[in-house]
């Protein structure tokens, strides 16, 4: 997805997944965590700062510029996103909101000696993700909407096409599979000699989509005519463990066929995780794989500027939000959950921070962030909850704490009781965020082993419980 100031370039209507019944009440409620019953491993939580969204962070003045820096990444003060979404530019310019190609010229033809430029930027990349990594980040999905235009059926970045030699798809100009996927390993070897590491790159955005801005058709037969390609390309440059990740669909019903294309063309075991947006179908239940899945972009992209956590149910609402992420990771088995921008100027809700000039607005849906970020930690590993009514999910990370994420959208407070089974801990916390608190410490009502508390209404309690 790209849009153009407020110009939304497609009409996608956003899916309300999962909404849950706002008439739900209760009184009380006991919730038992099951540190014994384990689901999927997390990655993290994050969004992509693509077609040069990045300079806007690095024209901000330094001390804003420190300020959204924080509220994006830092995991004590802000959102602590964990996962950075790199676009691979394909223009052979950077005009307009373009990311420019390390190759914008046809070295003449797949076969010559590559014409690789690096100009240190990335259209602000590597400025934010050297920032994100001093934040502890570690994760950094590199992605290509596209390839360069004259690796291309269309000979063009924009209006779809197909990258020359993929499945059924021949060009004049040869075969270039292997002069992208050499392409590819260039730019992760670029990131490096930054010191970034990047630890999974995709090679398609929204591929059965032809906009008229940077894209490349595909199918999953196709994808996987590549994949064999690359995956070998990345072993034969020491990087086997950069995780190839496939397709970044425009919703999980296509994503869904793609994969079965993949796993028809014995391709699925190269793959890291299978990735999807959730525009035009979200996240509901898993896709049938035995890979990781993430939810690679999603946003509010058309909705007029909404700072607030609830107000009337809007698609812009920090609450829906957190309610879209919380059913991703329970019902969808997703790993990590991604929006599509976390700061950009402009009027709509497709960003989490909105800029204009040297000043800046925080939406609550980057709290809605900070609530799943800060309390499922990459390497967490999600375990069973039940009782109560509320949207609630539990995580062990690696450090051995115990968080218990509890989402009450209904209009009364509730009384809840959380224990264990198979945990113990002598020491909780709790973190809340609703319309006036954002991640503000409460107490957890911490007392012989169980949580006894009350839950607002309309809002997010995480519970940390420490070994
Ligand atoms: C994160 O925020 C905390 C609290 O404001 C601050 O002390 C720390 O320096 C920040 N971390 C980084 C890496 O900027
Ligand atoms: C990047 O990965 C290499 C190889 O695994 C490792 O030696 C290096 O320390 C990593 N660099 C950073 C900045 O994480
Ligand atoms: C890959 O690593 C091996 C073993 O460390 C080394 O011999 C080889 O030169 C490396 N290849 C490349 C392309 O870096
Ligand atoms: C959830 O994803 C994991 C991989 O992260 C996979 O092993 C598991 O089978 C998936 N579960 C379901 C119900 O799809
Ligand atoms: C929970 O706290 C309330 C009041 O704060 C108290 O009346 C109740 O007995 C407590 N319940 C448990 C199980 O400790």
């Amino acid at each position: 997805m790209r849009l153009l100031g407020i110009l939304a370039v497609t009409a996608i209507v956003p899916v309300i997944a999962g909404w849950p019944d706002v008439s739900r009440r209760q009184a009380s409620a006991t919730i038992t965590v099951d540190v014994t019953k384990k689901f999927q491993t997390m990655d993290g939580f994050g969004f992509a700062e693509a077609f040069q969204r990045a300079n806007v962070i690095v024209n901000l003045p330094a001390q804003q510029q420190q300020e959204v820096l924080d509220l994006l990444f830092n995991a004590t003060s802000g959102a602590g996103a964990t996962i950075l979404r790199i676009g691979i530019g394909s223009s052979p310019d950077s005009s307009s909101d373009h990311m420019n190609s390390i190759q914008p010229k046809n070295p003449g033809g797949p076969n010559a000696s590559p014409k690789y430029i690096w100009d240190g930027k990335d259209s602000g990349q590597v400025f934010v993700a050297k920032e994100a990594y001093a934040r502890g980040v570690r994760t950094f999905y590199a992605n290509a909407w596209s390839a360069p235009g004259y690796m291309k059926t269309n000979e063009n970045e924009n209006n779809g096409g197909y990258l020359c030699g993929v499945t059924g798809q021949t060009c004049s100009s040869g075969d270039w599979k292997q002069a992208f996927a050499n392409y590819l390993v260039q730019y992760i070897k670029f990131y490096q000699s930054e010191g970034i590491n990047i630890t999974h790159l995709g090679f398609l955005n929204e591929p059965e989509f032809a906009p008229s801005y940077a894209g490349m058709l595909s199918s999953g037969t196709q994808a996987a005519s590549f994949i064999k390609v690359l995956s070998p390309t990345l072993a034969a440059a020491n990087l086997s463990s950069v995780g190839i990740n496939c397709c970044d669909s425009e919703g999980w019903g296509n994503q869904g066929t793609m994969t079965s294309q993949l796993e028809s063309a014995v391709v699925e075991s190269l793959l890291s995780t299978i990735t999807s947006h959730a525009y035009t179908s979200g996240p509901n239940s898993p896709v049938n794989t035995i890979k990781r899945e993430w939810q690679t972009e999603n946003a509010d992209l058309n909705g007029a500027w909404q700072t607030k956590w609830y107000s009337n149910g809007g698609a812009g609402e920090g609450m829906r939000w957190a309610s879209h992420i919380h059913f991703a990771i329970v019902n969808a088995n997703c790993s990590a959950y991604l929006y599509w921008i976390g700061l950009q100027t402009g009027a709509t809700n497709s960003k989490l921070i909105s800029v204009s000039g040297s000043t800046y607005s925080v939406s609550k849906r980057l709290w809605a962030f900070a609530q799943f970020a800060r309390g499922a930690r990459p390497g967490a590993v999600r375990v069973g909850t039940s009782g109560g009514s509320f949207s609630t999910s539990a995580y062990l990370n690696a450090d051995g704490t115990l968080s218990v994420l509890v989402l009450n959208t209904g209009s009364s407070a509730s009384a809840v009781s959380i224990g264990t089974k198979g945990f113990n801990g002598p020491k909780a916390t709790a973190w809340v965020t609703d319309n006036t608190r954002d991640y503000a410490a409460m107490s957890a009502g911490w007392k012989g082993g169980v949580v006894n508390r009350t839950v607002p209404s309309r809002a997010m309690v995480s519970f940390i419980l420490s070994p």
